[in-house]
């Protein structure tokens, strides 16, 4: 029979029961320091169905976080509270890996520590606007990082690592896209550096390896992905040639053996247009399992998988309206449409709210 989204699959040590995937997807209803609430373990839980959970984009550290309420992994009290989500998921038969997230630039002063200045490969002020607790705020010039201070990165997303594995999660993805820390250090609109982090694709990938290599020492590759946007415009990202960049990182990251190369499609939010690319030939140069994001529904995600181009679809706003969104489209039963309003904060409306099917 022919593979579909409801074939089992394994990635790395991760068993799936199906392929399709809920993406990250960014919700904003963590609680005080960024400890996540039982609301949390109720809404992840509800959506256990789905072969795997990557969680919404976690900060690793203090200086990680871009904007308000986000839950975060790296205090004893973040991971006393990720135990309810991966508890909840667990007891119904789901698989959930935690999303490492450091945003880089795209922050704002009022969102760290003491008013500090938001860190990135080079002082490049993003176009747009924060979205901080008081409202949208222009973004600030960042601080370009010292070649010094990379080490201390590598290490926040070793302790995030770590946090993640005794909160209980089952692997842990490296946040690299959407024009976030280590986006910013791929793309060459964004890395001006003169150091060995910056030039070369080799030097640009440099910083995205090392945090892979240390995340790998530490949880094993079976347990560890990716994921990378090479022509996501969002967050005012760009590169000059990013066919070659992203044909490098997917050759480069054969070294590790990871559990899967998660891959944004295109442009994200209405950032703009995206940067004509050929994926297909993308996942050809990654070695191991290969996870397609952007705009899939049932027939494009079956015949992706069918076609050996994908092994495992993501889905992000169709996850947030229909928990059973497995059952949905096994069933070809209508779905839920999603509420934007209720995307970014609030409590339960929108977020636990949305009905399962009848049966
Ligand atoms: C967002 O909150 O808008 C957001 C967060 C993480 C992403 C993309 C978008 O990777």
């Amino acid at each position: 029979m022919a593979l579909d989204l409801f074939s089992p699959v394994n990635l790395g040590s991760i068993s799936l029961e199906n392929r399709m995937v809920m993406a990250p997807l960014t919700r904003n209803r963590a609680g005080e320091d960024g400890v996540p609430q039982p609301i949390s373990a109720t809404y992840y839980g509800q959506r256990a169905s789905a072969g795997l959970i990557v969680t919404e984009a976690t900060p690793i550290s203090d200086m990680a976080h871009g904007y308000p309420a986000l839950p975060g992994i790296y205090t004893d009290a973040q991971v006393a509270g990720w135990k309810q989500v991966t508890a909840a998921v667990h007891a119904k038969g789901g698989k959930i890996v935690l999303q490492l997230w450091h945003v880089g630039r795209i922050s704002h002063p009022s969102l760290l520590p003491n008013g500090a200045l938001p860190v990135a490969p080079s002082a490049i002020k993003p176009a747009g606007q924060a979205f901080t607790y008081q409202g949208l705020v222009d973004f600030v010039e960042p601080r370009a990082l010292e070649t010094s201070e990379l080490p201390g990165i590598v290490a926040d997303f070793v302790h995030a690592t770590k946090c993640a594995l005794a909160a209980g999660f089952d692997g842990v993805e490296i946040h690299a896209a959407n024009g976030y820390l280590l986006d910013q250090f791929l793309r060459d609109g964004t890395n001006k550096r003169t150091d060995n982090y910056g030039g070369s694709f080799e030097n640009r990938a440099r910083l995205l390896m090392e945090v892979t290599k240390a995340v790998v020492d530490v949880a094993g590759a079976d347990k560890v992905g990716i994921r990378i946007s090479p022509v996501n415009p969002f967050n005012d990202m760009q590169d000059s040639n990013p066919q070659a960049l992203f044909n490098y990182v997917a050759d480069a990251l054969n070294q590790f053996n990871l559990a899967y190369l998660h891959v944004v499609e295109g442009g994200i939010h209405g950032g703009g247009e995206a940067d004509p690319f050929d994926f297909v030939a993308l996942r050809k140069h990654f070695k191991g399992a290969y996870m397609a994001n952007l705009a899939y529904d049932k027939a494009l995600g079956n015949a992706a998988i069918a076609s050996g181009h994908a092994n495992v679809i993501a889905y992000g706003v169709p996850f947030i309206a229909n928990p059973d969104l497995v059952a949905r489209y096994k069933a070809d039963a209508p779905l839920n449409e999603a509420d934007a309003e209720t995307f970014y904060g609030g409590s339960e409306r929108g977020y636990t709210d949305y009905p399962f099917l009848k049966v």
